[in-house]
């Protein structure tokens, strides 16, 4: 009785406000719209959904939310976007809407909201990028002011959004160390559900900055409404989702306020980090499409790029190396069609040099016993035989055992007052909120970009998080800064740096998955999905990554058998496809092989650059989950004129002579007539028995085809070519 009333009278208030001083703010794409209102001098969210051709009306609609970006002690009691303490101590701020702007150019509408405390010169900027065509808004706050002293922050959301149901079904993807983004979908009751981190580095090893919030249901592939959201910052965050007592749902999305109180003076401005936000009303594999599409084109160093099939040495030679073996390693790799070979941890150190993960790390020359002729004699191998060259460097972090810690101990995050502190894989991390520490990690790539001109790649690691707590830079009062200040300086850094260093590739890997968000990746190329490459596993780790992330960035490498994390046994063609469904790389000592593997690998080699354009710049659609009991899994992939397609089947699980798997593809062109032909085929015999067939794309994807995979680790990829419309 009590909700009803509630409900009446906050409609009756809006109503009214819309009647008389009304103000309706409209940002949209080609199929979502997110309406915003002022009412009584405030700005209130009326709708986010489905694109609203037409306003009129839309204070009928009944969805009544709170308001845009809820600030602590302006009356209400829910979760908040903003907490502050002003420089007189107090602590309400009220927003009240001042203007706003709205522009569109070039597929973008830009708005602007301006909003300001009450009675204070506090001010409040809401930011809004809406894509039109692939339908993503980015939402991003600047706050400031011109008050005499400080202003603490408290909490400072990027993003408020306020959904609408009858339930919530919110999957997240959570994971560990060798185990990242797996899914979990949960339905959200009354209170807050929370996802966060508060490890300041290796930030998305535990918990991915990102969701799928799908309504009434649980998130269905290509029907239901869907929301799909990812902060672009890799530092610690937080989103809070509160469902309320009308079955509202509010959520709250930004850095973690966890520890971090901020101070701003009146020439200080705060920027949030970016939110990105989608929509879908027809299910979350559209969702993901208009996200990889989206970072595709305007979140991904040089996304419409091709990228190379890459050797990595880490797991195919780890710390025991010499030049001789890594130029073998380079014959072998070229031999099997290799572009780029990078030269992993290990090459550096000389006093402490860095022959384990004990000693070297911060002493960025190289060691000159293993690599007598240096880094530019490995260069002239490679292009001798037709590779590039790229390295591994973990310029945040130092060994205790280095010469840099000995230099300069007070560059390094400790915990005060001589306490103890936590090593972790024997490391310490740079203090990157210092301006002399970033201009140092600056250096360490620069000076090895600008010696070694024709380095192609940088393998950018992190192995450890942030938790001795201090830095000597910060003031006393501002300690509270250095989480936040760390992820700024990081991207300042990494921003310099992919300015001046523009044609090399950059992967962002941080003990495999632990850097894996949108903040990363608009300065580099791809990131390394995980440590663990064992096949079978990856299924579930790309499966969950690329609901979010885009397949062109998800380093994926074939290895040996058993592989270095599970031991677990699989054939060489269920791994070479596996990998085929990311950026492909290797991940092995090319002179392990036999003559056979070689000869297959170089053909999977071939056929991805022949098809790489269909992997990496296609839409992806799930057709089997790995996680649906039924040991398939398949995805596909088709270029955005549905010309051509790659489908990938794999069987990780032994089925019965009867089980039939029905392959029923997606994304086609329905009048179109599509040739149906196996790649990576170890033997002469099809697994389809549709092979060389003409079909329509109607009857591939009604009717579908039949697959033949019984044993668990098999496989099978087909190329699909249009041939008549
Ligand atoms: C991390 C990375 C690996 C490898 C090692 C090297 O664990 O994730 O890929 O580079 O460091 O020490």
């Amino acid at each position: 009785m009590f909700k009803i009333q509630r409900t009446i009278i906050i409609c009756i208030i809006l109503i009214s406000a819309l009647s008389t001083n009304a103000q309706t703010i409209h940002i949209n794409t080609n199929n979502m719209s997110l309406v915003y209102n002022v009412s009584n001098s405030k700005l209130y969210q009326l709708h986010f959904g489905p694109v609203l051709s037409s306003l009129k009306g839309i204070e009928y609609t009944g969805l009544i939310y709170n308001e845009a970006y809820p600030s602590f002690g302006n009356g209400q009691s829910d979760e908040v976007a903003l907490i502050a303490t002003h420089a007189d101590g107090s602590i309400a701020t009220d927003l009240v809407y001042k203007k706003h702007t709205q522009t569109t150019s070039d597929n973008i509408q830009t708005t602007t909201i301006q909003l300001q405390d009450e009675r204070k010169p506090f001010y409040v900027e809401l930011n809004f990028k809406a894509y039109q065509k692939e339908n993503v808004i980015e939402q991003w706050v600047k706050i400031h002011h011109k008050d005499k002293g400080n202003i603490r922050l408290e909490q400072f959301a990027s993003s408020a959004i306020g959904f609408k149901a009858e339930s919530y079904y919110l999957t997240h993807f959570y994971g560990g160390w060798a185990k990242e983004m797996m899914m979990v979908e949960e339905q959200l009751t009354n209170g807050t559900k929370c996802i966060e981190t508060k490890r300041g580095v290796r930030s998305t090893e535990y918990e991915n900055p990102s969701f799928i919030l799908s309504l009434n249901q649980k998130a269905q592939e290509n029907n239901g409404e869907v929301y799909m959201g990812a902060l672009a910052w890799s530092g610690n965050f937080k989103f809070g989702f509160q469902v309320d007592d009308q079955e509202r749902c509010q959520m709250i999305a930004g850095i973690n306020p966890f520890a971090s109180d901020y101070l701003i003076s009146s020439s200080d401005t705060f920027l949030t980090p970016r939110m990105i936000l989608t929509y879908s009303n027809s299910g979350k594999n559209a969702a993901s499409i208009n996200l990889h599409r989206w970072s595709r084109k305007y979140n991904l160093r040089d996304g419409d790029q091709r990228r190379p099939v890459v050797l990595n040495s880490w797991e195919g030679a780890y710390f025991d190396f010499d030049e001789t073996k890594i130029k073998n390693m380079m014959d072998g790799a070229s031999e099997m069609g290799v572009e780029m070979f990078v030269l992993d941890d290990g090459w550096f150190g000389n006093k402490y040099p860095r022959n384990s993960d004990k000693a070297g790390l911060g002493d960025w020359q190289v060691n000159k016993k293993k690599l007598p002729n240096g880094i530019g004699s490995l260069i002239d191998h490679a292009e001798s035989k037709g590779l590039k060259f790229g390295i591994w460097v973990e310029p945040e972090m130092v060994n205790p055992k280095s010469e840099l810690a000995e230099n300069h101990p007070d560059w390094i995050i400790q915990r005060m007052n001589g306490r103890e502190m936590l090593l972790e894989r024997n490391q310490l991390l740079l203090d990157l909120s210092n301006p002399k520490v970033q201009d140092f990690v600056f250096n360490v790539v620069h000076k090895l970009l600008v010696e070694n001109p024709r380095i192609a790649y940088i393998k950018w690691d992190a192995n450890r998080h942030l938790q001795n707590f201090g830095s000597t830079y910060l003031e006393t009062n501002q300690q509270s800064h250095l989480w936040i200040d760390y992820t700024k300086g990081l991207g300042s850094v990494i921003e310099r740096l992919t300015t001046k260093h523009p044609q090399v590739i950059f992967q962002a890997c941080a003990s495999g998955g632990g850097r894996v968000d949108f903040g990363a990746l608009k300065y580099m190329h791809e990131f390394w999905a995980s440590d663990n490459t064992d096949a079978y596993d990856r299924l579930f780790i790309q499966w969950g990554t690329n609901h979010i992330y885009p397949p062109i960035a998800t380093g994926a490498h074939i290895v040996k058998s058993p592989g270095h994390q599970t031991r677990r046994q699989i054939p060489l063609k269920f791994r070479c496809d596996v990998a085929m469904g990311g950026r492909l790389g290797l991940e092995l000592q090319p002179s392990n092989l036999k003559k056979e593997d070689i000869l297959f690998t170089k053909s999977v080699i071939d056929s991805y650059k022949k098809y790489r354009h269909i992997i990496q710049f296609g839409d992806l659609y799930r057709l089997q989950s790995p996680y649906d009991n039924d040991g398939f899994a398949s995805i596909k992939y088709v270029t955005q004129n549905k010309n051509e397609a790659i489908a990938m089947v794999y069987s990780h699980e032994f089925h019965r002579r009867n089980e039939r798997n029905l392959l029923k593809l997606k994304g086609l062109d329905e009048n179109g007539i599509y040739r149906v032909v196996e790649i990576n085929k170890i033997s002469k015999k099809s697994t389809v028995d549709c092979e060389g067939m003409e079909i329509s794309g109607s009857i591939l994807m009604n009717t579908g085809i039949k697959v033949d995979l019984k044993k668990p680790y098999t496989s099978l990829v087909l190329y699909l070519e249009k041939i008549e419309n």
